[in-house]
């Protein structure tokens, strides 16, 4: 199979850290570029860490490029709390060598997309506000864009921000929105799954024994992730949610879900930002939305991925 062809938007964000260096490293990937989006933090932060992330994994060459500094139509909401000061704390990274490539994010997606010889798939980690943007700014884009994978929402496992919502649809709930009424094949990766995709306990132990720069970066990454989230959540490790999305779209055969219509709500009093996923097909609306909420081997998930992001900085990877 040739490698798909595929444009991520992010806002790293430790998950989207790994995320990233996982669509690099892997072989059934094909990274045309980056776009950057205000979300875990502002812009200019999101922007200089994903510059410092494709450096450091030694991919330099590949476009970031900034898109939009806030969501639709609403006030933008960094989580240092999460993700630390920088956004990708638990490594001392190298200051990134060089700055985002000229031109907007949102002007990236749309020439591309449109010039591409073969349909592009769109990877979506943070606030969908880039995407919501380039859909409505050239809705033509639609006709070349073979699926839409995004790490987002939360149905049975309910919110992260709020009881009902989480982060990424909730800092930009309209955008969400246009995403899934675009037409346009889309697959969700939210909490459903990605709780049930945690990494093994200890996993960034794991990490640290290899050598590399880019190993001793995620291991220092997933110990500052388990430590948050293993204290607000009780648990004994935590999911990479972003990475737990790149890891659905090349290794299909380890998820399940469930085609169904899929909506977000953007006006409710308690419960903005929430996905409204119709499992049973109650409404009768169309499907809209392959809804991940199972993992059915999360160890091996894990296993690829160390195997994955370890051939990094090598020859060919
Ligand atoms: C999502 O929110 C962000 O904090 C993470 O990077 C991930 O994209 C998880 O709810
Ligand atoms: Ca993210």
């Amino acid at each position: 199979m040739p490698p798909i062809p595929v444009i991520i938007d992010t806002d790293p964000g430790q998950d989207d850290a790994f995320a990233i260096l996982l669509a690099l490293a892997a072989p059934e990937i094909d990274v045309l570029g980056l776009t950057t989006v205000a979300g875990n933090m502002g812009l200019p932060q999101t922007t200089d860490n994903a510059r410092r992330i494709v450096e450091l994994a030694g991919h330099g060459a590949l476009p970031v490029h900034a898109g939009c500094a806030r969501p639709l139509m609403r006030a933008p909401r960094p989580v240092p709390e999460i993700h630390g000061e920088t956004g990708i704390d638990g490594w001392d990274w190298a200051e990134a060598a060089e700055g985002p490539a000229p031109g907007h994010g949102v002007d990236f997606i749309i020439d591309t997309v449109l010039a591409h010889p073969e349909p592009v798939t769109m990877i979506l980690l943070g606030p969908q506000t880039n995407f919501a943007m380039a859909l409505r700014r050239a809705p033509e884009i639609a006709e070349n864009i073979a699926r839409v994978v995004f790490m987002g929402g939360g149905y049975f496992e309910g919110g992260n921000m709020t009881p009902a919502a989480e982060y990424n649809i909730l800092v930009d709930p309209e955008a969400a929105r246009i995403t899934l009424g675009s037409g346009i094949p889309v697959t969700a990766v939210p909490l459903d799954c990605t709780h049930n995709c945690a990494a093994p306990v200890g996993w960034s132990e794991v990490l640290a024994r290899h050598s590399q720069p880019v190993m001793q970066a995620c291991a220092g990454m997933m110990e500052f992730f388990e430590r948050y989230g293993n204290a607000k959540h009780g648990t004994a490790s935590r999911p990479l949610h972003d990475a737990v999305a790149v890891a659905a779209l090349i290794w299909p055969e380890l998820f399940e879900g469930r085609l169904c219509p899929v909506d977000v709500e953007c006006a409710g009093e308690l419960t903005t930002g929430m996905t409204v996923v119709d499992w049973l097909r109650q409404t009768g609306k169309p499907d809209n939305c392959l809804w991940l909420n199972g993992c059915s081997d999360p160890q091996a998930v894990y296993d690829r991925m160390e195997a994955a992001l370890a051939r990094l900085g090598q020859p060919g990877a």
